[in-house]
């Protein structure tokens, strides 16, 4: 595995791969990786000749009060894995090399004024602005995203197709430990108590699909959600909400395919989760 810090190496390095016609898949990440990045990366490795990771933790997409400079970093960990899991090439480029005076910065109106966006109002403009860039060195044939954060993957697909990127976006499922509780960099903040609590997450996710599945109640799908999770004590329920996942509009008669999404503190840490769901 190669692993390049600089903007005109790695595009040295992936020009020569394309003159000899080698196909790339992309998984952009913030590192401190886990199964779920893993999944992106061996899913990349089966459909590309080339698998470029970055680790890139971009301060773009972090808020004033937000955790930019605790978030988990494990550089060494990280190459080990990727070593072992089929990267060709890793891209850790520092914060001076992406940014030296961006004033260009890329925006999304309507997908980005709901979930996520309302509680994280500069959120998606930092990761629209990174994943841009990063798709303008690395050009890859593919790129790899989860369904983890799903409102960001629908976000990034909307992006290559107004702004013609030359990508296919390849959704990728969630990861789950054991118990459910998606997999996520964050959830190494949670103590041994906000661990355990954390699994209601999911198991309301299931429920709310059951409801939604036998009844096709939305609204009482949504109370029992949030009454399960009350009856946990979290520090602050985010939002709970069920919308169309085409468009994160509200369920019509069109719709084929919900989602249930769910952003609930622990302490300090934000997790979300979210689960399709078929309308009958
Ligand atoms: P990060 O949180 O490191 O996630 C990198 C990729 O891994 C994203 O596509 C994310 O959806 C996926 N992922 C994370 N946890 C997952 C899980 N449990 N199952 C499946 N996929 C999972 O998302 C970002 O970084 C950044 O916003 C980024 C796109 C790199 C831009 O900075």
């Amino acid at each position: 595995m190669k692993i390049i810090k600089t903007i005109e190496k790695v595009k040295k390095l992936i020009k020569e791969s394309k003159e000899k016609n080698l196909s790339i898949g992309f998984v952009p990440t913030m590192g401190y990786l886990h199964d779920g990045h893993i999944s992106l990366v061996k899913r990349a490795k089966k459909e590309n000749d080339l698998v470029v990771v970055s680790i890139f933790v971009n301060p773009l997409q972090f808020g004033p009060n937000e955790d930019y400079e605790r978030y988990p970093r494990d550089i060494e960990s990280d190459i080990k894995i990727l070593k072992k899991n089929g990267c060709d090439i890793l891209f850790l480029p520092e914060n001076k090399e992406l940014y030296k005076e961006q004033l260009v910065i890329i925006n999304i109106i309507e997908l980005s004024e709901k979930l996520c966006g309302l509680s994280r109002p500069t959120h998606f403009q930092g990761v629209l602005t990174v994943v841009a860039k990063l798709f303008n060195i690395i050009t890859p044939s593919r790129s790899y995203f989860g369904e983890k954060d799903y409102q960001q993957l629908l976000i990034i697909k909307k992006m290559v197709d107004d702004l013609n990127f030359d990508t296919k976006i390849v959704p990728c499922p969630i990861v789950r430990e054991k118990d459910g509780l998606a997999m996520s960099s964050r959830n190494s903040y949670l103590s041994p108590d906000e661990r355990k609590k954390s699994t209601i997450l999911y198991r309301s996710l299931l429920k709310g699909k059951e409801i939604i599945k036998k009844t096709g109640d939305i609204e009482n799908a949504k109370n029992v959600i949030k009454d399960m999770i009350e009856s946990v004590n979290p520090t602050k329920i985010d939002y709970i909400e069920i919308y169309d996942e085409k468009n994160l509009k509200e369920i019509n008669e069109k719709t084929k395919y919900c989602r249930i999404f769910l952003a609930v503190f622990f302490g300090k840490t934000r997790l979300i989760d979210n689960m399709r769901v078929k309308i009958k």
